[in-house]
């Protein structure tokens, strides 16, 4: 399916489903409903699963924006104090339209608890209390993080509440984002599940003949925390500028600071210097960052925080935030650090959603399903990637998703079918036809029958409704001379003579 008729399809209201392939222009189309919703004054939510992802489009995560957090399950009246809060509720409560980008890594279980959290917020029955709801998502990329007990994951399309929205699925056919048809090749052997000897050659000379380069701003891609933590550590270490050390300060319950720090990125002992390139883990609008902005140190103010200078030429002088949690009301554990790390290097999770103008990757220890080709189709072009390594696993997808994705396609092709073919569709659920345009189409239908409805009254006019009015003709005679409807000529009649 083109954009374009996804456009179409989003724009008429359906809870929409958008899939494709890495590069097929998912998030691209995603900032164009953004700003169409925005133009036309309906509220929307734009959230993804990830804080990087969710960069992509302007938002925030959808852990954040629902008030889950890093929590597995609410209580209603968990979810009864949580709605307590007006900015919460407000928040759930009046939003139009719900768009979550990068839906491959929410659990099943997780769609269940928005979906649990915006009935009880919108006190609506129906499924996400009523919202026109976008996923968007390519489910060959990386699967949710498992939990610590669960042995299989359940992806999102699995969970009741995926089921209960009668999603009409748009697959994106073309490819923005590949420029070179190597690359292109080898992204759709891996998708295909065709992965031959000629594919594995091609990753092999890219092994055995890198291209050279000493830019640092080369963004380097790595399947474990580990190996991230060590190149940015030492990148650091090369610089010879002087170093200064935060320690995350923390209060609280001893176990909630850890389910705290887990799901915080800065670490705990943050250490900096002049010319580090670091990215920001919080969103700050105030300030001017968000979630995965990207920027080089500067230098150091005279309270010794760090001044980071954006690519923008923008700069910051970053302070310490806040992360808690609270129950009741009351905060039951609180990290303080500044909202930064290390980005020479970041792992393949967190590059999921990007575009990369070079990367270098090491995929040796590939461990999950959708890694390698998550890694790989981040570039444009072969010549502007370094793979230090690859395993078996990275040129693979979960068999699952192989059978799942034939599915998709084809509930795409009928939604196409259906579009092109508009008398055989049923009604649209919801209409997100701009309000404005909403209200012409029923003036115009009101003129039809009252020819001066809703046109301003002259005082030509006045002077005879006045006139007629005091001889004694009817609201029913009014209606005629005047063309108007009658309550029209009811409101004027009073105005006129409560002004006089
Ligand atoms: N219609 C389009 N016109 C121009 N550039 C596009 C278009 N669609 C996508 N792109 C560009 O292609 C790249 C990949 O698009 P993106 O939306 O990130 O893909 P996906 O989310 O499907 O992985 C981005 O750099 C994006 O700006
Ligand atoms: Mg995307």
């Amino acid at each position: 399916m083109k954009q374009k008729t996804a456009f179409d399809i989003l724009k008429a209201g359906h809870n929409v489903f958008l899939t494709g392939a890495a590069g097929s222009g998912k998030t691209y189309l995603l900032n164009e409903y953004i700003d169409y919703l925005k133009e036309n004054r309906i509220k929307v939510a734009i959230t993804a699963s990830t804080g990087i992802a969710a960069t992509h489009i302007g938002g925030r995560t959808i852990h954040s924006w629902s008030g889950m957090g890093i929590k597995d399950d609410l209580s209603p009246s968990d979810i009864g104090q949580m709605l307590k809060k007006p900015i919460i509720r407000d928040r759930l409560a009046k939003t139009d339209v719900l768009i979550i980008d990068e839906i491959s890594m929410i659990h099943a279980h997780q769609l269940d608890l928005i979906n649990k959290i915006l009935r009880l917020a919108r006190g609506s029955w129906e499924p996400f209390g009523g919202m026109q709801v976008i996923f968007s998502g390519d489910f060959f990329q990386l699967p949710p993080i498992g939990r610590n007990n669960d042995s299989e994951v359940k992806f999102a399309f699995d969970s009741p509440s995926w089921q209960e929205l009668n999603i009409k699925t748009c697959y994106l056919t073309e490819q923005y984002r590949q420029e070179d048809d190597d690359i292109v090749q080898i992204l759709s052997d891996i998708r295909n599940q065709t992965v031959c000897d000629e594919t594995r050659n091609a990753l092999q000379e890219l092994i055995d003949d890198p291209f050279s380069d000493d830019n640092t701003e080369t963004t380097k891609l790595f399947t474990h925390n580990i190996d991230v933590d060590m190149i940015n550590n030492r990148e650091l270490n090369k610089l010879t500028t002087e170093a200064f050390a935060y320690q995350m300060a923390t209060d609280g319950h001893e176990m909630v600071i850890e389910a705290l720090q887990k799901g915080c990125l800065a670490p705990e002992k943050l250490i900096l210097k002049e010319g580090a390139l670091v990215m920001f883990v919080r969103n700050n609008f105030e300030e001017g960052y968000v979630n995965g902005t990207v920027g080089r140190i500067i230098d150091f103010s005279e309270d010794k925080f760090p001044i980071v200078e954006l690519s923008d030429g923008e700069e910051i002088v970053v302070f310490p935030e806040k992360w808690s949690i609270e129950e009741e009301g009351e905060t039951i554990a609180e990290l303080t650090q500044l909202p930064l790390r290390l980005a020479w290097a970041i792992t393949v999770h967190k590059s999921q959603g990007m575009t990369l103008d070079s990367a270098e990757m090491d995929l040796s220890r590939a461990f999950e399903y959708g890694m390698g080709y998550v890694a790989l189709s981040r570039v444009k072009t072969l010549g502007n990637m370094k793979l230090l390594g690859i395993n078996d696993i990275a040129l693979q997808v979960h068999p699952d998703i192989y059978k799942k994705d034939k599915e998709f396609q084809k509930m795409s092709k009928r939604v196409e079918k259906k579009t092109k073919s508009p008398k055989k569709s049923k009604i649209v659920k919801r209409d997100v036809t701009p309000p404005q345009s909403k209200k012409i189409q029923s003036i115009k239908k009101v003129q039809k029958k009252y020819k001066n409805a809703y046109t301003p009254w002259s005082s030509s006019d006045d002077r005879k409704l006045l006139k007629y009015h005091k001889e004694g003709k009817s609201t029913k005679e009014l209606v005629i001379i005047f063309k108007r409807q009658k309550g029209a000529i009811k409101s004027r009649l009073k105005k006129l003579i409560i002004v006089k």
